[in-house]
């Protein structure tokens, strides 16, 4: 198991050393592959005629009704088949509430775990020609299965990114990266100076935020929940480029008045926590001002303040990157979105969340670490890594 604190690389990124560094921590050591070798007519990597895989047959516990799987691959890859190796995969709140059948996609059981991830291009069927090999590809499909080694599957089933950016942002790239983006970028027309507070503001959706934003030069107030060490988490988003970080509990003393008086008023609220906290993000809204709902990791529901509504003609909507992917799939904004991120992690403006390598054949460690309060690392499972042995 390896981890990887991010706050170093941020504080290094003014010497541009920070994407050496991640790139030699994830794409050289961690990810390294034996080299392939091919012979007339043979695949590629002819070791892979099976696959581990992470399943489940029945929702319920993720601890209780996931097993690791050896499925057989086909002995050929159809003509629109691309042979993919899985190089590395987050464990996503989306993932668990998959499992335990409270998310709305809902797959034909059984299936393979794993909404997002990154893969690479082992070869291509003979009618394929939007990818080739060495290519790095993201599913293209909500719960597609990317907790799985090797996969044989149609070519349309993906997306081609470039494979110069670290594995760990290319296998966090599409749901919180994207979600941040267009939540920054679709609801309120931001202007340089403007202010957006969030709440869960240490997530990696927060922590994607935080980044797009200073890069956008937008002010970010940060609020988190107060832990032991509380200072250390906030030097760590204040790194990342956060205005303010500050505790749920200081939000509602008479301190945090004085601190809204040195930035503009929020113009947009972004909401992934849900109960106390989401009418606390209201409050700081100015008139006219957006909360826009993204997640309920409290799991309690939204309190909407009537005199807050009223008063300020505030608006509040909800969005789930899912729908807007089916809506925009073959979209140039689509296509912007993507360059822009991979812009900005080229140039160290945007890094992953400090996160914990597990090999996927010990997925059961990474669940149960994920769900610790105050983990401060995202679970991130490992393919296809060189063994010890
Ligand atoms: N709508 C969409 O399209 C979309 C897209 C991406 C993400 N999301 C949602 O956004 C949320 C964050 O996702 P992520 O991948 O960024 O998560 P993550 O990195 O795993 O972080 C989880 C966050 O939730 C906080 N948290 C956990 N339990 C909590 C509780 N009971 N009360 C308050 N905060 C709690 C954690 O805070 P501590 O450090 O204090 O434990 C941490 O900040 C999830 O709800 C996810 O489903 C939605």
């Amino acid at each position: 198991m390896y981890c990887i604190h991010m706050s170093t690389m941020s504080k290094m990124k003014t010497f541009r050393a920070c994407q050496h560094l991640i790139k030699s921590l994830f794409n050289e050591q961690v990810f390294r592959t034996p080299l392939l070798r091919r012979g007339p007519g043979q695949r590629n990597y002819s070791a892979a005629k099976e696959t581990f895989a992470v399943m489940y047959t029945e929702h319920g516990e993720p601890g209780k009704v996931l097993e690791g799987k050896i499925l057989p691959l086909p002995d050929t890859v159809g003509p629109e088949e691309v042979f993919i190796r899985l190089l590395s995969a987050p464990v996503n709140p989306a993932d668990i509430n998959m499992i335990e059948g409270t998310y709305p996609v809902k797959p034909v059981l059984p299936t393979i775990v794993g909404n997002e991830g990154v893969g690479e291009v082992l070869e291509v069927g003979a009618s394929v020609t939007t990818l080739r090999q060495g290519d790095w590809v993201l599913p293209d499909t909500p719960g597609w299965g990317t907790w799985r080694e090797y996969a044989i599957s149609p070519a349309k089933e993906f997306r081609k990114i470039p494979n110069d950016i670290p594995v760990a942002s290319a296998a966090m790239l599409s749901v919180n990266p994207c979600t941040a983006y267009r939540m920054l970028t679709d609801f309120v027309d931001l202007q340089q100076g403007d202010t957006v507070v969030q709440n869960g503001a240490n997530s990696a959706a927060g922590q994607a935020v935080i980044q797009i934003a200073a890069a956008r030069k937008i002010n970010t107030i940060n609020i988190v929940r107060n832990r032991p060490e509380i200072e250390n988490l906030k030097t760590q988003l204040k790194d990342l480029g956060a205005t303010h970080v500050v505790t749920e509990e200081f939000c509602r003393t008479p301190a945090m008045k004085e601190l809204l008086k040195s930035i503009p008023t929020p113009r947009l609220a972004l909401n992934c926590v849900g109960g106390k906290s989401s009418t606390e993000l209201m409050r700081l809204l100015a008139n006219q001002g957006v909360m826009v709902t993204y997640g309920g990791m409290s799991k309690q529901p939204i309190t909407v303040p009537t005199g807050v509504m009223i008063f300020k003609e505030i608006k509040l909507v909800g969005y789930w990157m899912t729908e807007w992917t089916n809506r925009n799939k073959g979209s140039p904004l689509r296509d912007k979105m993507f360059d822009d991120l991979c812009d900005l992690i080229r140039d160290c403006r945007m890094v992953p969340p400090p996160c914990q390598l597990t090999p996927l054949r010990n997925f059961q460690s990474a669940i149960a670490q994920s769900a610790e309060k105050f983990s401060g690392r995202k679970q991130l499972l490992q393919m296809n890594c060189i063994s010890a042995d």
